[in-house]
């Protein structure tokens, strides 16, 4: 959702700020805008659509200067319009902002200031922010930092927001409360973002913002303080994204990029964390709640939409082998449903982005409540992982598309660690098992880059179901939440309605949809519901659906019932969500394609969901 960039310095800021916000691009948005301190003073620009719609209406504007801000807006308030669109200004337009987040009270807030006289041009709740700011500079006759700072312990919301003013073009005041900043530290200037995608071709360095915390930007200086009023001490930290992990890399999309790159992440996911000689899983990051972990009461895992999917494998993964009890919830209904938590369970949160909103809001309630807190996230320095007690990071590396493919993999990977370390640790499993299984882990990545030798094969698949306008994924077991993810993802890119269901469901509603138009996918590998999943296949191809399998390699069975097969290599049930996603990924982004959708970008999807 929203990205923001801001730089101050001694170079020219827009084209800094500009492709800033195209690298932001994958965060999700529907409008675009830069305000900038140049030669002639002062000039906003904003746009509904693309940045591209932004750079191309001030191609032949004055764009030098040193000093800007920029905005990718993902609308909450108010349509995505030209008036909508961030940079808002104050009244007096001399005060200008760019905010990520919602601020909750807007509406009391707006509703004095118009009684105040305030007039405002936009729908929105950050308008109304920096109308507030600017009444409390007025009224206090402080400086804009203490300013900002009294309106924040007004205004009850998340933000992450940069502040520029005209008539101090030195200078720029951020703040954050929820929702992510990253502040970029190179020699006599700063770079602010929403993460660290825009900073990384100019700087290394960078110091995360807190919570509650407040910032002076000027080329030679930052001061951090609290909202409290007491200065901090910037921590400036390495980065370790690389500048080549943001570009395709030679593919068409990142999504592609992303699929193929599986057996790498992975691996990646694995490395110094499993040693299939002796049997023996390492998890460094969660060594120290190992015992909580053996004698948790319950496993809560909670999550959004594909990483939710993770979860309901991890539930599958954990039960098997490690023999704990484990609930699966959604992490939106899960903070608002007064769940009975005690201080014997243990809540894994799963997120790709580390920001989402509603899976923060759960882990705070789960905390409160006295529960163990691990999670399991990709991006480093995230803010779940600043708030959990410990957690493992999945290691996927940057993932650009919107549509998660490779961290949900690298999710599912290390929930099958977790779930071997439980049972390496509780022994659960005979040794020789837990041998098995992780040499069987250890061999998945070359096994997936097998089954990429399929996309020509799946290409050609896609060409022949494109044109639908429903279709059902059914599996069972190990199965079933692939089958969830496989409609996810094949809905959210081709815009293509799909469900997914355990297969035996199919007879309790669904099967009323089949006709020859419909086609269904079934993850029809051996594996111990086999039998029972070429039953469903039957049942289908009695009603004259489009049966598409993913088999195991060598499979005859399936093959002779079904319209089209994929074949994956075979491997123990467990790394059946490993191995049968990779087919369903590849289905969706080719009929996405051939339907000419934005797979990297689809419409009103964000990459990270940082409102409820
Ligand atoms: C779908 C997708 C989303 C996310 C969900 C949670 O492809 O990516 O369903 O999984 O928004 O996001 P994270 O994992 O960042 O918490």
């Amino acid at each position: 959702m929203c990205g923001i960039v801001g730089y101050i310095g001694s170079r020219e800021a827009w084209p800094i700020v500009l492709n800033g916000l195209k690298r932001l691009e994958y965060r999700g948005y529907d409008s675009a805008g830069i305000a900038i301190i140049n030669s002639a003073g002062f000039s906003v620009h904003k746009k509904a659509g693309k940045v591209a719609c932004l750079e191309a209406e001030t191609a032949d504007k004055d764009k030098s200067g040193h000093v800007a801000i920029g905005h990718t807006r993902w609308a909450t308030h108010g349509a995505p319009s030209d008036a909508n669109s961030h940079p808002h200004s104050s009244n007096d337009n001399r005060l200008h902002i760019i905010h990520n987040g919602i601020i909750e009270n807007y509406l009391i807030l707006k509703e004095e200031l118009l009684a105040r006289g305030h007039t405002f041009k936009s729908e929105t709740d950050t308008e109304v922010l920096i109308h507030l700011i600017e009444e409390i500079q007025n009224i206090e006759q402080t400086d804009l930092l203490e300013a900002v700072r009294l309106a924040l312990n007004t205004v009850i919301g998340a933000y992450a927001i940069v502040i520029l003013d005209r008539e101090n073009p030195n200078q720029l005041v951020a703040a954050r409360k929820g929702s992510p900043m990253v502040i970029g530290v190179g020699q006599d200037e700063y770079f602010i973002a929403s993460d660290a995608t825009p900073i990384i071709e100019y700087t290394k360095n960078v110091v995360y913002l807190q919570d509650n915390e407040i910032a002076l930007i000027k080329h030679n200086q930052l001061l951090i303080k609290k909202l409290n009023n007491v200065v901090q001490t910037p921590l400036i930290q390495e980065l370790e994204l690389k500048l080549e992990s943001l570009e395709k890399g030679g593919f068409e999309h990142f999504m592609m990029k992303e699929i193929f790159e599986q057996p790498r992440s992975i691996r990646d996911c694995m490395r110094g964390r499993i040693f299939p000689l002796e049997g023996k899983v390492e998890l460094g990051g969660i060594k120290q709640y190992t015992d909580k972990l053996k004698n948790a009461e319950r496993i809560i895992i909670i999550a959004c939409g594909t990483s939710w999917h993770a979860g309901l494998t991890g539930e599958y993964l954990i039960e098997e082998y490690g023999r704990v009890k484990v609930e699966v919830e959604y992490a939106s209904e899960f903070r608002y449903r007064n769940p009975i938590i005690s201080d014997k369970d243990v809540v894994i949160a799963v997120s790709q982005s580390g920001e989402t909103a509603d899976t923060m809001a759960a882990i705070e309630i789960a905390k409160e409540r006295g529960a163990t807190i691990l999670g399991i996230c990709n991006v480093v320095g995230a803010s779940i992982p600043r708030i959990t007690d410990a957690g493992v990071y999945t290691h996927a590396g940057p993932e650009i598309g919107v549509a998660s493919t490779k961290a949900f993999t690298a999710q599912v990977t290390v929930l099958t660690l977790i779930a071997l370390f439980i049972a390496q640790h509780k022994k659960t499993l005979p040794p020789a098992k837990l041998i098995d299984l992780l040499t069987g882990l250890d061999a998945i990545p070359d096994k997936i880059q097998t089954l990429l030798q399929d996309n020509e094969l799946i290409e050609q698949i896609a060409s022949k179901i494109k044109n639908a306008t429903n279709c059902l994924f059914l599996g069972r077991g190990f199965g079933f939440p692939i089958a969830l993810e496989g409609a996810l993802k094949l809905k959210e890119i081709s815009y293509i309605h799909a469900e997914g269901y355990p297969a035996a469901e199919m007879k309790h509603g669904p099967i009323a949809l089949i006709d020859e138009q419909m086609p269904v996918i079934f993850i029809a590998t051996k594996n111990s519901s086999y039998e029972k999943v070429i039953s469903n296949i039957q049942e289908v191809k009695a009603r004259k659906g489009i049966v598409i399998a993913i088999v195991t390699q060598g499979d005859t069975k399936v093959k002779n019932m079904a319209d089209h097969c994929i074949e994956i290599p075979d491997a123990d049930e467990a790394f059946l969500p490993l191995l049968a996603t990779i087919p369903l990924q590849l289905l969706a982004y080719h009929i996405a394609v051939k339907r000419g959708c934005n797979v990297d970008q689809p419409r009103n999807l964000a990459k990270s969901v940082t409102v409820e």
